[in-house]
């Protein structure tokens, strides 16, 4: 785990009515770390970003702390929350069609991001910072195609037009919940491998969400996997690639745990769908920074922290 954490969740919990959606999470994005939050639908991804975001909306009751920067995230208001989104946090989601205005040419939307979040800057000086975003996402022609609608656009274009907005204005921290979900194979790819360069040029941390595992490993240097609102394990890429400890993070890796798997633990975990019980196994460190909610039983618990607990 890194020293310095960019984002910190401390026991999220997030509840609509009798529905828990998200039960005592936390984690930690540091600086330009890449985190990647994986389960199945229904899971809790979206609400947990939402959560980051300040977007659930009032039938949400939300507790715990989320943290940005040192700032208590939960605490803030909505003026402040509105500067921090698209500034210093900015996101991108499934469906590029949606997110853009149908009847306003693409240039003008990146543009209205920019101003959104730079007032006083000059015509031109917007202008050049359109043009740069659109080609830092590969966009070809910026200059000509800025001037045209969403709907003269690719799938994949979209998205790109999508992360142009997100990125224009050097965000911190990007949040990306299942932006590839809605593309074919291969322009999936493409949007994957633009997203690890502009990683790496800009510094830029993200968690990204999918309920796609093999997705998310191309992207992400640590991996959370949750189900039903709780978090199962989370480890560095390849060590839950390598080693994964819980049934349902190797049920997502497509292997089938046996009564003769090393994990020797009982079944009961293996049948890991009932709510009550997972969340009554507390997480536990089982090797530096590789936490699992495993039975203390297991010969792979050989460290123990209460710190994230839920219980
Ligand atoms: N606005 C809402 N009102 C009521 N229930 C919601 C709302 N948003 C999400 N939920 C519920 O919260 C749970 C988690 O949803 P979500 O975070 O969207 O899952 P996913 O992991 O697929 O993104 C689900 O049971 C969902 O039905
Ligand atoms: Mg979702």
């Amino acid at each position: 785990m890194a020293s310095v954490a960019l984002l910190r969740i401390d026991n999220l919990n997030v509840c609509f009515g009798a529905t828990e959606a998200v039960r005592g999470l936390s984690l930690e994005i540091a600086e330009g770390e890449s985190l990647g939050l994986v389960g199945e639908s229904g899971s809790g991804k979206s609400v947990t970003a939402l959560a980051i975001l300040g977007l659930l909306g009032e039938a949400a009751c939300v507790a715990g702390r989320i943290e940005f920067d040192g700032r208590d995230l939960l605490a803030l208001g909505p003026d402040a929350l509105r500067r921090l989104r698209g500034r210093d946090i900015a996101m991108i989601f499934q469906e590029p069609m949606t997110a853009l205005n149908p009847v306003m040419p693409v240039g003008e939307q990146v543009a209205e991001a920019v101003r959104a979040h730079q007032h006083g800057l000059g015509r031109r000086a917007v202008r050049e910072r359109v043009l740069e975003a659109m080609t830092a996402v590969a966009l070809p022609d910026p200059a000509v195609r800025c001037g045209d609608y969403p709907h003269q656009f690719s799938g994949g274009q979209r998205q790109r037009i999508l992360i142009a907005m997100a990125i224009v204005n050097q965000p911190r921290l990007l949040i990306a919940d299942e932006p590839t979900t809605a593309l074919d194979v291969t322009v999936q790819a493409q949007i994957l491998e633009l997203l690890a360069g502009l990683r790496e040029r800009f510094g830029l941390a993200m968690l990204f969400i999918s309920h796609d595992l093999a997705v998310v490993s191309q992207v992400a240097d640590r991996v959370a996997v949750m189900r039903h609102g709780l978090l199962l394990e989370e480890a560095p890429r390849r060590t839950l690639f390598g080693h994964p400890l819980h049934p349902y993070t190797r049920s997502l890796l497509g292997a089938v745990p046996t009564m003769q798997t090393r994990l020797g633990e009982p079944l009961a975990t293996l049948r890991a769908g009932a709510r009550q019980s997972q969340a009554a196994v507390p997480l536990r460190e089982a090797a530096p920074g590789h936490w699992a909610r495993i039975p203390a039983e297991s010969p792979y618990s050989v460290r123990t922290s209460s710190k994230r607990d839920v219980e």
